[in-house]
């Protein structure tokens, strides 16, 4: 019977067949210790010269890392052998030769192992890493579609911006320019007023001429957008959002945050409430600091390492400057001269992982923004619609993915959270 190595539990004392790679081997005279891995797991193989014909005996001897076999044995419980279960083996055929892999247990430079990404996707730290991004992903989606959101998918070829033109993919679209989607916000907005809450979840493409830890130039983005929802309701959602989305993720991938080495008593001080302080407030925290920051621009990587340094979990910055953040952002009623937008920055220096904002609802208002941002009126009618017909106050927001599964795994730059990470000086593989 065949079975995957985390069904060993299941089958204690019983004869099984397990399909996979060698992950590593050592051998002493009579005997070879297989380590098998076949994506559910690790497990200890046991090839005696007595069990085994001398045939099975030999191939055991010439097997290699990343050879891909089929191994049958019987399971025994054994502490001491990753995963806790070990395999008598009485047969073992090679399927699939690997000779010389280039990945090898010994250090390489991170420009080798990006050269080989489609290799190096089987060590046991991307594996871990790219795991806990897809309990991510599930654990965000059932978040939101518990509590009535649909789930919507927005384009990818736009003919404006959403997000600033000065970072835009253009691509040409039957003789005319198109841009690869920076966001499905707008997109959103206009089905909240069908839906009342939605979210679109996909990639998104950013030229982005960063070459930080923090940059991609696609990445995904999860954007719920919500009816009805004010500024202040939007901070509370995201908050509970990432509280609900951590505390899944230390339950149920404990094991490869372990393998990743990761300090989870961090993680598990992500608890309600979050510290919530103006722009105004981060401004005043450089400057104590010493920084060399100059009130009224954006905050850069290390104004966002030191904001977040003095808190233990996220920190959302909130009213910030209107000029210097995007077109659709509503004002702040008290003073004019700020937008009702919010930034989340998650702690130990991993930087912004949420961006939102109440949106501007009423017509001449928006009108305006769009003159003034310089972008063309005929592109957005059907944006101006929204607030034609039935507009209403709303809210929503947009988070990163791999800057979020960057900080839940502790690694030090994103490009290790996404299957093929692309970068401005990477296309490949
Ligand atoms: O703050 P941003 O630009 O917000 C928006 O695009 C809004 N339209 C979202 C919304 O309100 N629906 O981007 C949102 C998040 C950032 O906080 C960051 O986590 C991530 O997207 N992000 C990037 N991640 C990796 N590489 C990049 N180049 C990124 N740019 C943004
Ligand atoms: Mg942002």
């Amino acid at each position: 019977m065949r079975i995957y190595i985390n069904e060993a539990k299941n089958h204690v004392g019983k004869t099984v067949e397990i399909a996979g790679w060698l992950y590593n081997k050592r051998s002493s005279g009579k005997l070879h210790f297989l380590i098998l891995r076949d994506g559910t797991g690790l497990m200890q193989a046991v090839v005696s010269k007595m069990d085994v014909s001398e045939d099975a005996f030999n191939i055991s001897a010439e097997l290699t890392q990343e050879c891909s076999l089929i191994v049958t044995g019987k399971v025994s419980e054994e502490p001491r052998s990753p995963g806790g279960y070990e395999l008598h083996v009485t047969d073992v055929k090679l399927i699939g030769k690997a000779e010389d892999y280039p990945i090898t247990p010994k250090e390489h430079g991170t420009e080798f192992l990006l050269d080989r990404r489609h290799l190096w996707l089987r060590s046991r730290r991307q594996h871990a890493i790219l795991r806990i991004r897809a309990e991510t992903a599930a654990a965000m989606r059932d978040y939101l579609n518990s509590r009535g959101f649909v789930n919507l998918d927005t384009p990818i070829f736009t003919p404006n911006a959403c997000e600033g033109t000065s970072d835009l993919f253009e691509t040409e679209y039957f003789g005319s320019p198109a841009y690869l989607a920076q966001s499905g916000q707008l997109y959103n907005e206009a089905a909240i007023m069908s839906f009342g809450k939605v979210y679109c979840f996909g990639p998104t493409f950013r030229a982005e001429k960063s070459k930080t830890r923090r940059h991609l130039t696609e990445f995904w983005m999860l954007e719920p957008e919500i009816a009805w929802l004010d500024h202040d309701g939007n901070m509370d959602l995201m908050e509970d959002f990432i509280v609900e989305v951590v505390a899944r993720v230390l339950d149920t991938r404990a094991e490869e945050l372990k393998v990743l080495e990761r300090d989870t008593s961090v993680l598990e001080k992500v608890q309600k409430p979050f510290p919530r302080i103006t722009y105004d407030d981060a401004a005043k925290i450089l400057k104590e600091k010493g920084m060399d920051f100059v009130y009224g621009s954006d905050f850069g990587g290390t104004d966002e390492t030191v904001i977040g340094e003095h808190s233990d979990r996220p920190v959302m910055i909130h009213k910030w400057p209107a000029d210097i953040k995007a077109f659709y952002m509503k004002r702040d009623p008290e003073d004019y001269s700020k937008a009702l937008a919010v930034d989340m920055i998650a702690p130990e220096g991993h930087g912004e992982i949420i961006g939102g904002s109440q949106r501007e609802d009423d017509l001449e208002e928006i009108e305006k923004r769009l003159d003034e941002h310089n972008l063309p009126r005929k592109y957005f009618e059907w944006y101006l619609d929204l607030r034609r017909y039935g507009s209403v106050p709303h809210s929503g927001f947009g988070l990163g993915l791999e800057r979020t599964v960057g900080w839940i795994c502790g690694t030090k730059h994103i490009r290790e959270t996404i299957l093929f990470p692309r970068m401005m000086h990477r296309l490949e593989p």
